[in-house]
C-alpha cells in the first residue's frame, strides 16, 4: 500500500520536512519527532554525486526508514537518470517521486515508469530553468517542485528572484484545470514560506529551520502551517 498524495490538501499550506538537515544517526528518533511535530509528508533528497555534487540516500536507506515511519515519503530524486533508479525506489518505500526536466532520461519514459511502479509522479526545475520546461508535461504530473535553491546542499538561501516562476506555474495549473501540488524547496523558513504562499507555492519543503529549529520541531511546523492564510487561490 502506498500513501497518495493527491489526497493532500490544496486550499492549505502542507509541509515536508527534509531530513537531508536531521541526524543520520538517529534517524528514526528524528522521523518520530518530525511526524508528531505536524509533518504532512517526509521529503528524501536523493543526490547520485553526478546530477549533483553532493550524494545522500539509496534504496536500502529507504526500506529500514520506511518501516519507522507512518508519514507519506516524497522522494526527490537529483540524479541523471531517473529511469532506472525510479521503479527501485518505488519497491523500496517510495510514495511519491519526483525526477528533473534537466536528467538526461526521457521525461515521458519516466512519468510512465513511476506510474508503472504505483507512485504518484512530480517533475522539478532548477533554478535557471523556466517554467515553460515543464508545459508539455502538465497532462501528466500530480505535483511541480520549483527549487529556490541550486540543487545539492541544505542550509542554503532562498532565491527570491524564483517567485516570479512559482507564479506562473500556479496560473499554468489554473488554466489546466487539473490539481497539481506546487511545491517549493530549498531556504524556507517562517518568513520566506509567507512569499512562496504568496507566490502560490501550497507545499513547503524546510530541512534547517524544522530540524534545526531553536524552539523545537513542533514550532517551526506551525510558523509553516501559519502561512496558510497567505496562499494565493
Ligand atoms: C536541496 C534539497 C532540499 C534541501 C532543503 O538540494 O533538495 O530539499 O534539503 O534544505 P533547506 O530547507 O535547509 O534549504
Ligand atoms: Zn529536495
Amino acid at each position: 500500500m502506498k500513501y497518495d498524495i493527491r489526497l493532500l490538501p490544496h486550499d492549505r499550506i502542507t509541509v515536508s520536512p527534509s531530513i537531508l538537515a536531521a541526524d543520520f544517526g538517529a534517524m528514526n528518533s528524528d522521523i518520530a519527532k518530525v511526524t508528531v511535530a505536524g509533518a504532512d509528508l517526509l521529503h528524501l533528497d536523493v543526490m547520485d554525486g553526478h546530477f549533483v555534487p553532493n550524494l545522500t540516500m539509496g534504496p536500502p536507506f529507504l526500506k529500514s526508514t520506511r518501516r519507522a515511519s507512518t508519514l507519506l515519503f516524497d522522494t526527490h530524486l537529483m540524479i541523471s537518470h531517473p529511469l532506472y533508479y525510479a521503479p527501485i525506489f518505488a519497491q523500496n518505500g517510495a510514495d511519491h517521486i519526483t525526477f528533473h526536466v534537466e536528467a538526461e532520461d526521457d521525461p515521458r519514459a519516466v512519468i510512465q515508469a513511476i506510474r508503472d511502479a504505483g507512485c504518484t509522479v512530480g517533475m522539478s526545475v532548477k533554478p535557471r530553468t523556466p517554467a515553460a520546461a515543464l508545459a508539455p508535461y502538465l497532462d501528466e504530473l500530480d505535483l511541480i517542485l520549483v527549487m529556490s535553491v541550486e540543487p545539492g546542499f541544505g542550509g542554503q538561501s532562498f532565491m527570491h528572484d524564483q517567485m516570479a516562476k512559482v507564479a506562473e506555474f500556479r496560473a499554468m495549473i489554473h488554466a489546466s484545470g487539473r490539481p497539481i501540488h506546487l511545491e517549493i524547496d530549498g531556504g524556507i523558513d517562517r518568513e520566506t514560506v509567507k512569499i512562496a504562499a504568496a507566490a502560490g507555492a501550497n507545499m513547503m519543503v524546510a530541512g534547517t529551520s524544522v530540524f534545526r529549529a531553536p524552539d523545537g520541531m513542533a514550532a517551526a511546523v506551525a510558523g509553516l502551517h501559519a502561512a496558510s492564510s497567505l496562499l494565493k487561490a
